[in-house]
């Protein structure tokens, strides 16, 4: 037996472990990734089993939030609550953002420049706005709704500084894509005003449901994902997040539209509805509070201790974020800042 088999089969069982939760990569994992069980249907068959199970969750769940926040996100993909926090509040909660000191992580995408904190608890015993904002009822059970899991998410601050003065690197996020192949959700506060100045996010709407169409594009390109060697556009489909252009877009009826609101607006949008983020015309900046819930699309139950369980992914989390910075910091693909945020 050679040492590439070998290898196999110690990956086998990760690799088969991916394939029954959020695994998405068709480089990495050469199941996900087989050109023969996707022209079988495999990678259709994960979003349509993804879909049903997340629709039977939602139902579920829908005691947690309004019916017309439910009808507005089953059929759009997204929720917008304009002037979500009173003003005292969001003044408040800018002011302890802007003045926040303690750094954090720092990299490049195109010419945007994104610093970003993960608010472990630690972080958020600092932070008595952020604290309130976390223990908001109506947005603990708009992201335990919209997740599905009635789970809390994970909480970043998140500042991107357009034409920043720094080396253009490839910018994944202007592509519009979607995340993943199962519905996930991610939210944002803006504590910034957004506009063609500073780059709305753009969101398609209605885009995030599963018609005869999306599905045969699905499958379409999960036959282009598979390609290996030379035949697969390395910039595009290796890591699952599909990329989509714009005549698929009109064939699938879809149009594009740019979120432009003011400050103290919440979005929360299912980023398998396809988005991306819009082009920012001056130097200007752009902070939000960035939550993301992505969880195991094929468990078909939800956890019924919110809190408990929001503390165990954020644990998790907090462990891989240190293993990912180790290889990112030597890379030079990440650096860490110090101080406030630039703005
Ligand atoms: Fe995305």
């Amino acid at each position: 037996m050679n040492s590439r088999f070998l290898k196999k089969i110690y990956l086998l069982p990760k690799w088969l472990l991916e394939l029954v939760s959020w695994g998405k990569s068709f480089k990495n994992n050469p199941i996900i990734g087989s050109f023969w069980l996707n022209r079988c249907g495999l990678h259709v068959a994960r979003v349509v089993i993804a879909h049903g199970l997340f629709r039977f969750r939602l139902f579920l769940l829908s005691p947690l939030i309004p019916a017309e926040d439910r009808r507005h996100f089953r059929k759009y993909g997204f929720v917008l609550k304009r002037n979500f926090l009173s003003s005292d509040d969001f003044e408040k909660l800018a002011h302890e953002l802007q003045n926040y000191e303690d750094g954090g992580r720092e990299f490049v995408e195109g010419t945007t420049l994104t610093q970003r904190v993960f608010l472990t608890g630690a972080e958020r015993e600092k932070m008595p706005s952020i604290r309130a904002l976390i223990e908001n009822p109506k947005l603990d059970r708009l992201m335990r709704y919209c997740s599905s899991k009635n789970r809390r998410p994970l909480y970043y601050v998140e500042n991107l500084c357009n034409h920043a003065n720094v080396v253009p690197r490839p910018d994944p996020q202007r592509d519009m894509h979607a995340d993943t192949f199962h519905p996930c959700v991610k939210g944002w506060l803006y504590l910034d005003a957004t506009d063609d100045l500073n780059g709305p996010f753009v969101y398609v709407p209605g885009s995030h449901r599963l018609s005869w169409r999306r599905l045969k594009w699905e499958y379409r390109q999960s036959l282009e994902a598979s390609k290996r060697g030379e035949a697969r556009d390395p910039q595009r489909y290796w890591d699952g997040s599909f990329r989509v252009t714009t005549a698929d877009l009109e064939e699938m009826g879809f149009e594009p539209k740019a979120l432009h609101v003011p400050a103290n607006t919440l979005l929360v949008a299912n980023v398998y509805g396809f988005h991306r983020r819009g082009e920012a015309r001056e130097q200007s900046h752009r902070m939000t509070v960035w939550m993301q819930a992505r969880d195991n699309p094929f468990n078909p139950l939800f956890t019924l201790w919110p809190r408990s369980t929001a503390t165990m992914f954020e644990w998790g989390w907090s462990k891989v974020l240190q293993k990912l910075d180790k290889a990112k910091l030597a890379s030079g693909e990440q650096r860490s800042f110090v101080g406030k945020f630039t703005r």
